[in-house]
């Protein structure tokens, strides 16, 4: 592998920050990584490419790191796949199968791994300064890879044309492959279509539209039955956003609608406003921003993408789990940054329109019969809570913590979640549900370390109703990050924490009234 730019490390001590190294989410051992690349299943594994840079923990010289694994939780680091050279960074894309050998890539024994890539053109190379589409080939299943000589495959002569997302679509005509990628600086996302993955036609573009103050990045589109109805199956579009995310710098947005195999139609009634709210002044931008629909309320989860070809229809995402406002500067060492959970997601109908819903992949390890009950004193499986705060089993050393709650929230003003806490009650990640504004925030201003960067330390909250009088919640706690699936995954929040707490606590309380607990399960996961 050619070396690109130096390596580049920061300055934290490894010893000091181990303790953050999550169970199971994805890091890289020993290097940066951020966005998730070609993500693939394939043989009985899912194949995670990701931006890395292969020599150092801040991002540069960005190649495609790999790893495996075959419960979306414990993952195996293979060697470098795609690596930069002196004349092109490799961005972002994706992978697909390539069954039906429309590239010519495959062998008789196995059909090729074709990555459409965006190659970041250096001054070195003849296209200096452009971004534009690429291929790279594997034929034994993901191992290894070759460029195609043939690069680029498409160009737009653009400084910011990127982030491919390619898939296979099954139209009237026939089936072929489509593209979607964004014009980031226009906000727009662009598509196009192919038969053989190496010559593209453009079909349209969509956007400005929705939250559009910052770059548009790291687009998907993929087709949903709603509430499993094949016949009524709308295709969600995720635009992913930097900076204007609704939590501030970068998330996650989406659309619902229609793609003919052309062009995209988002569902009328779910455009925010005409011209998009970049031109709002703050407090209706603020406003506008929370009619959006949003993968995620919290500061860290961008750049989500599904995967090719999960079982059994499933569809399944990544995102990476930090936010550009100060993502360079995390306090671990030697590694840097981690991926969210794998979700699976699903539409819904909710008073009349679609909505995405989110359920972490846990796999039959978080089996129900894992699970502690936590129980009152006469073994009642449900019980008040009153003015009162109920300790939670500590976190096992070394695993992630599952917690699973069932809540009415009878007449108390607020339940609080106090996560990785100290036994003072001085230092936690406080998870509030306020039942006057009816709000869920995630505040991690007292979390910990929030000193490494002035935009880290803050309070993040999402609109959200209750379900029949209930507040459910399933929170997963995982060394250096807390991700919330609320009302069974229609609104979810992650943040990164850096607790500095030695022994750490779980609680809940009722603050001014009494609460019901109807469901109150901890499990772990290593
Ligand atoms: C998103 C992004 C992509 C780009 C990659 C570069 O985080 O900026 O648009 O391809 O990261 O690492």
């Amino acid at each position: 592998m050619s070396s690109c730019l130096d390596a580049a490390r920061s300055e934290t001590d490894p010893a000091e920050t181990s303790r953050f190294r999550p169970a199971i989410h994805f890091t890289a051992r020993d290097t940066w990584l951020n966005d998730p690349n070609g993500l693939v299943f394939y043989d009985g594994l899912y194949h995670l490419f990701f931006q890395n840079n292969p020599y150092g923990n801040v991002w540069g010289n960005m190649s495609w790191g790999h790893a495996t694994s075959r419960d979306l939780l414990h993952w195996t680091e293979h060697p470098v796949a795609i690596a930069c050279d002196g004349t092109e960074d490799i961005f972002s894309g994706s992978v697909v199968v390539d069954h039906g050998n429309t590239s010519g890539f495959s062998t008789a024994d196995a059909p090729a791994f074709v990555a459409i890539y965006t190659s970041a053109y250096k001054a070195a190379s003849e296209h200096g300064g452009t971004q534009a589409q690429s291929l790279a080939y594997s034929t034994d299943a993901g191992m290894t890879w070759r460029k195609y000589e043939g690069n680029p495959v498409l160009t737009r002569n653009s400084a910011n044309f990127r982030d491919p997302k390619v898939f296979r679509y099954q139209g009237d005509q026939g089936a072929c492959w489509v593209m979607v990628a964004v014009e980031a600086q226009q906000q727009k996302v662009v598509f196009y279509r192919s038969d053989d993955l190496k010559s593209w036609d453009f079909l349209s573009d969509f956007g400005p539209a929705n939250a559009d103050a910052g770059e548009w990045e790291c687009p998907d589109l993929f087709p949903l039955a709603v509430d499993g109805d094949p016949d009524n199956t709308k295709w969600v579009l995720i635009v992913n956003i930097n900076p204007g995310a609704v939590a501030g710098g970068s998330g996650g947005q989406y659309f619902i609608g229609h793609f003919d195999g052309e062009r995209f139609l988002p569902d009328i009634g779910t455009l925010v406003a005409p011209t998009g709210v970049s031109s709002l002044p703050d407090p209706e931008m603020a406003a506008a921003l929370q009619q959006c629909l949003w993968l995620d309320w919290g500061r860290d989860c961008y750049a989500s993408v599904s995967f090719s070809n999960a079982p059994d229809d499933r569809r399944i995402i990544i995102g990476w789990m930090n936010n550009w406002d100060y993502a360079n500067e995390l306090p671990t060492a030697p590694w840097r940054s981690s991926m969210t959970l794998a979700r699976e997601v699903r539409l819904t109908a909710v008073s009349g329109s679609a909505l995405l819903i989110q359920q972490p992949v846990l796999a039959d390890r978080c089996a129900r019969e894992e699970l502690t009950p936590a129980k009152d004193h006469m073994g009642a499986s449900s019980f008040e809570l009153r003015n009162s705060a109920l300790r939670l089993p500590d976190a096992v050393p070394g695993s992630a913590q599952i917690i699973e709650a069932e809540i009415l929230p009878g007449s108390a003003e607020r339940l609080d979640f106090r996560l990785v806490g100290s036994g003072d009650g001085s230092k936690s990640t406080i998870l509030s549900y306020n039942t006057a504004s009816a709000q869920l925030t995630l505040d991690r201003r007292q979390s910990g370390n929030t000193r490494f960067h002035e935009k880290f330390s803050s309070a993040e909250s999402a609109p959200l109703g209750l379900e029949d009088g209930v507040l459910k919640l399933l929170i997963v706690v995982d060394h250096c990050s807390v991700e919330v699936f609320a009302q069974d995954g229609r609104t979810v929040m992650t943040d990164l924490i850096f607790p500095e707490t030695e022994s750490p606590e779980n609680s809940l309380s009722a603050v001014g009234g009494s609460a019901t607990i109807l469901k109150l399960a901890v499990s772990t996961l290593t």
